[in-house]
């Protein structure tokens, strides 16, 4: 069989409204990281995208910087076409400012400046345009989890959705653990319990090999 090619994305995004200041979020991109690390363990061709993160990227893998939720749905439409699966790990802000002022914003000016819209939804833009890519998106809640998770799993039209409760302790953002649940399109679940952020890329990635590519 032909080399898989995989697109991942990792990091929080950040959606500046003056040169200086952001809204953005917790995420490290260790989740992404790992993920793509793994994915190039098994053999995969992997590109990583990466939104703000603050551990480093990892040598031997193709890596593209992405600041914003605009500038990740344009760096990953860009390799779209071309790869078999699409991992969504980055935190992609939700919303951004409507306007990003050009100088600093006075603090005195700052409560009246900030009204925000909502971010391109990449996954769901995506999902429009695809044919044999397979979709994985990631969810994380801070309560009911499998609930929200198929929401999303539904209307972002994704193969697979890994969820994960980002308010328990020592697991989510910022943690070297992580727990997670994969939930399919086809109704069937995988846990694959607690572990480090790496033992479960490796795990996640075994099974989607094992699920789509075999
Ligand atoms: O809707 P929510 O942000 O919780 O969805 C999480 C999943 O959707 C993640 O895989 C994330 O990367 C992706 N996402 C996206 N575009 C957005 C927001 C989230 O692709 N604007």
């Amino acid at each position: 069989m032909r080399q898989i090619k995989c697109l991942i994305t990792a990091g929080a995004t950040r959606e500046y409204f003056d040169p200086v200041r952001f809204i953005s979020n917790p995420s490290t991109g260790k989740m992404g990281i790992a993920i793509a690390k793994a994915c190039k363990d098994s053999g995969w061709e992997t590109t990583l995208v990466i939104g703000a993160a603050s551990v480093p990227t990892p040598d031997g893998i193709e890596t593209i910087s992405a600041i914003s939720a605009e500038d990740m749905l344009r760096e990953t439409s860009a390799r779209f076409s071309d790869c078999d699966i699409l991992i969504m790990t980055a935190a992609v802000s939700d919303m951004r400012p409507k306007v990003k002022s050009a100088q600093k914003v006075k603090k005195e000016k700052l409560n009246m400046l900030v009204e925000f819209e909502q971010t391109p939804d990449i996954l769901k833009t995506l999902s429009k345009s695809k044919n044999r890519q397979i979709l994985i998106g990631f969810a994380a809640e801070t309560n009911d989890v499998e609930t929200y998770a198929k929401k999303k799993l539904k209307e972002k039209n994704l193969d697979a959705i890994a969820a994960n409760n980002v308010s328990k302790k020592d697991a989510g953002f910022a943690s070297d653990f992580n727990e997670i649940s994969l939930f399919f399109k086809d109704g069937k679940t995988a846990e694959l319990g607690r572990g480090t952020k790496d033992e479960l890329a490796q795990k996640l990635v075994k099974i989607l090999s094992e699920k789509f590519f075999s």
